[in-house]
C-alpha cells in the first residue's frame, strides 16, 4: 500500500528536505516518500551520475521537485557548498535525513588503520558535518533532524565485529542533540531500520543471512521492505510527530529482541 494511502498526500506541503545518501537504497524510498506527501527534496551523495538518475525516476514518480548535488559527507567544505545550492535553489530546510553511511564487517585484526578512519569519518564525523551545515536553516525553520542507523548494536554479542559497536555513537549524540536543540524547536530523532530486503546494508551486515530463517525468527515473520522505513519517515517527519524527539524508533517486527546476532 503506498504511503499516500495510509497518510494525507499534503501532509509535508512547503517542507523542504535535505537527504544524504539519497540517490540510492533505504534513502531514496525515503525522499520518495516525503516527495509524495508535498515536501521538496535535495539530495546529496558522492556520484552526480548516481543522484542525476534517482532525480529523474523519483521526479517522474511523484511529479515532485527534487534536486541533487555530488558532495562527500566527509568533506566539511563540501557539505556548506551543497547545503548552500539547497538554498540557492529551495531557499530554506525543514527536515534533515542523515542518511549516507559506510560500513562493511572486519575483524579487529584485518581493519587496518585507514578502513577504521574512513567508517568513523563517514558514519560520525559525516553526521556531525551535515547536521552542522544545516542547523542555522533548522534553527529558522525550527525544523526536524532524523538519523538513520541499524539495530547490530542492540546486543552484546561477541561474535560481532568491532565496527558495529560504533554505530551506537550516533545514537548516543542523536538523543544529546535532542536535549540541546529541543528549546530551539528542532527534533532530532533516529529510525533503525531491522534487516530491509535488497538493500546494501543488508548485502554488507548481513552478508551470509538466510532470508527463511529471518523471516521465521521475525515475531512479526517478516523481513522489512524499503517502504516500512518509509512509513516512520513520513510519520517522523510530520506534525503528528511534534512532540517526539530523542526517539529511536527500530523498524524491524521486533527481530532484534528475538535474533540478537542481527
Ligand atoms: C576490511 C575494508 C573493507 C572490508 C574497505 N575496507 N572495505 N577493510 N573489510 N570489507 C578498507 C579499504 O581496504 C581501505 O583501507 C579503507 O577501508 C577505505 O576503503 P576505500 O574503498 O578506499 O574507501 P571509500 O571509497 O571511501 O569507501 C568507503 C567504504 C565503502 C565505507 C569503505 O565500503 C563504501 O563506499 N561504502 C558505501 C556504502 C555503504 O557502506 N553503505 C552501508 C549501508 S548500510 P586500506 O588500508 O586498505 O587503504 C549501513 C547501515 C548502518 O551502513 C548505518 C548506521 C550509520
Amino acid at each position: 500500500m503506498p504511503t499516500t494511502d495510509v497518510f494525507k498526500k499534503d501532509l509535508l506541503i512547503g517542507k523542504i528536505a535535505f537527504v544524504t545518501g539519497g540517490g540510492s537504497g533505504i534513502c531514496k524510498g525515503m525522499t520518495e516518500a516525503l516527495l509524495r506527501h508535498g515536501a521538496k527534496a535535495f539530495i546529496i551523495g558522492r556520484s552526480q551520475d548516481r543522484l542525476d538518475k534517482a532525480a529523474e525516476e523519483l521526479k517522474t514518480k511523484t511529479g515532485g521537485q527534487i534536486a541533487g548535488t555530488a558532495a562527500d559527507v566527509r568533506d566539511p567544505e563540501q557539505v556548506e557548498k551543497a547545503v548552500g545550492k539547497a538554498i540557492e535553489l529551495f531557499g530554506k530546510i525543514d527536515i534533515l535525513v542523515n542518511g549516507a553511511a559506510g560500513n562493511f564487517l572486519a575483524s579487529f585484526e584485518n581493519l587496518s588503520y585507514r578502513a577504521f578512519r574512513t567508517v568513523i569519518e563517514i558514519d560520525l564525523l559525516g553526521t556531525f558535518n551535515v547536521t552542522k551545515a544545516c542547523f542555522p536553516h533548522l534553527k529558522k525553520s525550527r525544523g526536524c533532524v532524523i538519523n538513520v542507523s541499524a539495530t547490530h548494536h542492540y546486543s552484546d554479542s561477541i561474535s560481532k565485529p568491532m565496527l558495529i559497536f560504533l554505530l551506537s555513537f550516533d545514537q548516543i549524540r542523536s538523543r544529546s542533540l535532542a536535549v540541546e536543540l529541543g528549546p530551539l524547536g528542532i527534533r532530532v530523532n533516529v529510525i533503525a531500520p531491522g534487516p530491509i530486503a535488497d538493500t546494501e546494508g543488508m548485502h554488507r551486515l548481513l552478508p551470509a543471512a538466510d532470508t527463511e530463517r529471518l523471516i521465521q525468527g521475525s515475531p512479526l515473520q517478516t523481513l522489512g521492505k524499503i517502504q516500512d522505513i518509509e512509513y516512520a519517515t513520513v510519520f517522523l517527519t510530520s506534525d503528528a510527530a511534534r512532540n517526539i524527539s530523542g526517539h529511536i524508533l527500530v523498524v524491524d517486527g521486533a527481530s532484534w529482541l528475538r535474533q540478537p546476532d542481527l
